[in-house]
């Protein structure tokens, strides 16, 4: 007949033989339980790393990919002084830009937001670049590139063209991290 083991005294006298046959150390077990962990930490790490490296890709050349963009005529561009700069949005009302005419009678334009933390840039006439007023980043007004300062990447660009001596934003493209300048 099976003997009910009603309480912890019953249970240990009836495992005491077990325990004598397989001795158990809690510390061994601790070692085990650690390096299981480590090891699951690791294996954990391997995975999150993987999936960022993946989507940091992804990011990167879509980033690269010029996006096809219906052309729209920037609204007084074409008698912008020389050395100066007109706000305008593009390609949508959400999306601030700024067109440069720089000395030489070029136009250039590019995203208004700082490649940075997303501060606005301004163009500054007097030292013929944009410039970001939160960390005092700045870029070249000719080609977005990063001058100095934290941002990491040139302004995003916007191409413009001139048709029948008017001023058009014609697409517009992302830079990357490799961008700087
Ligand atoms: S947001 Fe432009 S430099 Fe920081």
């Amino acid at each position: 007949m099976t003997k009910n083991l009603s309480d912890e005294s019953d249970v240990r006298a009836s495992t005491a033989p077990f325990q004598a046959e397989f001795p158990y150390e809690r510390d061994e077990e601790a070692q085990v339980t650690r390096r299981e962990f480590c090891n699951f930490l690791g294996l954990t790490s391997a995975a999150l790393f993987i999936g960022a490296t993946g989507f940091a890709t992804k990011a990167a050349l879509d980033a690269r990919e010029e996006v096809s963009l219906s052309a729209a005529q920037i609204g007084g561009a074409e008698t912008l002084e020389l050395n100066s700069s007109l706000n305008f949005n593009y390609p949508t009302e959400r999306d601030s830009a700024i067109l440069i005419r720089t000395a030489d009678g070029a136009y250039h334009a590019y995203g208004q937001k700082c490649t940075h933390l997303s501060c606005p840039v301004y163009y500054s006439r007097d030292h013929q670049r944009l410039e970001c007023p939160c960390h005092e980043g700045a870029f070249d007004a000719a080609t977005g590139n990063v001058l100095y300062g934290p941002p990491p990447r040139a302004l995003d660009t916007i191409e413009v063209e001139m048709r029948n001596g008017q001023v058009w934003a014609t697409g517009r493209s992302a830079s990357t991290p490799t961008d700087r300048g």
